[in-house]
């Protein structure tokens, strides 16, 4: 099968200040890619290279087998409505109330009402939350319910691809266990792609099949998260917070 996202060779920056390079990487369908490293790393800036709104130095990132860079801005609007993405901190806008987030994406879409309205319940169900929430403004919402709000706008319009910045930063450990059972359930039921930044061990061992770790201006590994626990480099130890262990 050819992989939804593959990295290859990519170099990022900010105005001259390398951020990554040599990043070669894949996601492949039906597969949740865990992004893990320490903050500062790079993972937003992969991202948002991924999405089109940065261009790489160098080396290739292919989305859907397309270069997103290459394409006209036509072209790159009909790839994007193919991605959902949930922004670090949900990114909700704070003068629409939770119907209308979600709804955002299908009115870019054109879509008309008749179809919003049971395509917003739809996604807001999948995000586990109850219906009469649709009419609250986002101030009004504790954490958990605004990263279940940004899940149901990445949903809403079946994407192919979810991208997601640290869904579980911020909330309490509870909370973020929901999320990470809800993440499970859909992941099982709808069989999402996606690619999951996150330093949150809890959520990179249970969501993702492999992960992906950056760091030191690189990517320092990749595997299941259990055969990169075994690994001697102490920069995965350091990540793992396996330090301690050696010198009890
Ligand atoms: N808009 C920006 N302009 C300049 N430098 C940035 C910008 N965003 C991030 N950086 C720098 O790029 C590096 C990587 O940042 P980021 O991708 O946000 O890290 P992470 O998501 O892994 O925490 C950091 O050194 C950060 O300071
Ligand atoms: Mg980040």
């Amino acid at each position: 099968m050819d992989p939804i996202v593959s990295f290859e060779n990519v170099e990022v920056d900010y105005d001259g200040h390398l951020v990554l390079k040599d990043v070669c990487f894949e996601v492949q369908p039906g597969e949740i890619v865990g992004l893990a490293g320490p903050s500062g790393s790079g993972k937003t800036t992969l991202l948002r290279h991924l999405i089109g709104l940065k261009r790489p130095v160098r080396g290739r990132i292919l989305l859907f087998g397309e270069r997103l860079a290459r394409l006209s801005p036509a072209a790159q609007r009909r790839l994007r409505q193919r991605i959902g993405v949930l922004f670090q901190g949900g990114a909700l806008l704070s003068s629409l109330n939770v119907y209308e987030n979600v709804a955002l994406p299908l009115l870019e879409m054109g879509f008309s009402d008749t179809w919003i309205c049971p395509m917003v319940s739809l996604a807001l169900s999948l995000a586990g939350l109850p219906p009469e929430n649709a009419p609250r403004m986002p101030s009004e919402l504790s954490g958990g319910m605004v990263t279940r709000v940004a899940l149901a706008r990445g949903l809403v319009a079946e994407p192919e691809l979810l991208l997601l910045d640290e869904p579980t930063a911020g909330l309490d450990p509870v909370v973020a266990d929901a999320f990470i059972a809800l993440m499970g359930d859909l992941q099982k039921s709808l069989g999402i792609t996606a690619l999951m930044i996150s330093h949150d061990l809890r959520a990179l061992e249970r969501l993702c099949h492999r992960i992906v770790l950056v760091g030191d201006g690189r990517l320092i590994a990749q595997g299941r998260f259990h055969e990169l626990k075994q690994k001697a480099d102490p920069r995965i130890r350091s990540f793992f917070r396996l330090d301690g262990e050696r010198n009890p």
